[in-house]
């Protein structure tokens, strides 16, 4: 089942996002949540700080699991996704920091790899795994391929996602080709998606992958198989091609 969601503004995408993770949390105190980083969710985790901050939301008991993180970056790194999470969430709110977990990046990869799948494994089903998409349609760093990866995989990042995640970096040559990345039949295990997407730059891709044909080129297309709750919350900007070429949706 999809839900569709059009928000008026990318803020308003993020409020929207939080809400909804909000809810599973106050609904289960100890949910474990899985998160991505990236432009997209900043927002979302910046109404979830505020939720916090005015006492209507509690992570004191909260369990989170990312989707990826560079191989190199130390968590100290400033590009690190550790360290996304510690300054646009985790030092915003009471999460204890044995509860977050994000890969290695600077572990032995295969050997990282594979704690990330047993740590996965103890950890059970996450309640609510929140995904970004790229614009090659990845999903965590599921790059376009010719199969689906089931586990968590070590990954040669596309030109073109080192193109686009060199705009947080000083230079091209600063930023890794190489991740960890969750693999994509780990995040269909989650009981919830909400799949985040703002801007037109994700207008194409967005249609293509929940719409197009089911292709592990485009790795985001798999969620059409995906078997439990998929909500996509999208600005208008985001939804435009879905709403020109498929206007039921939100109906
Ligand atoms: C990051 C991740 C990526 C991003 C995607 C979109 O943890 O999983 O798949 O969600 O690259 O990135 P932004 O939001 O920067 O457009």
């Amino acid at each position: 089942m999809v839900k569709f969601i059009c928000a008026d503004s990318e803020t308003e995408a993020g409020r929207v996002a939080a809400e909804i993770m909000a809810e599973v949390i106050r609904i289960r105190p100890d949910a474990l949540i899985g998160l991505a980083t990236g432009s997209t969710p900043i927002n979302m985790y910046s109404y979830l700080a505020d939720m916090y901050r005015a006492g209507e939301l509690s992570f004191k008991d909260v369990r989170s699991v990312n989707l990826d993180e560079y191989v190199g970056l130390p968590p100290t790194h400033v590009q690190s996704y550790a360290h996304f999470m510690s300054e646009n969430l985790f030092s915003h709110v009471d999460i204890r920091a044995e509860n977050c977990h994000i890969p290695s990046g600077t572990a032995d990869t295969d050997a990282e790899c594979e704690r990330y799948d047993r740590l996965l494994d103890r950890l059970g089903r996450v309640d609510i795994q929140l995904l970004g998409i790229g614009h090659n349609g990845h999903i965590a760093f599921n790059e376009p391929d010719s199969h689906f990866p089931k586990d968590t995989v070590r990954v040669r990042l596309t030109d073109s996602t080192v193109e686009a995640n060199s705009r947080f970096f000083a230079s091209r040559d600063e930023v890794p080709t190489e991740a960890i990345s969750m693999g994509i039949g780990r995040i269909l295990r989650a009981k919830r998606i909400l799949l985040l997407a703002t801007g037109a730059g994700k207008a194409d891709i967005l249609e293509r992958a929940l719409f197009g044909r089911i292709t592990p080129a485009v790795p985001a297309s798999i969620l059409q198989f995906y078997q439990g709750e998929l909500t996509v919350v999208a600005d208008r900007p985001a939804m435009s091609v879905i709403l020109s070429k498929h206007p039921d949706v939100l109906t």
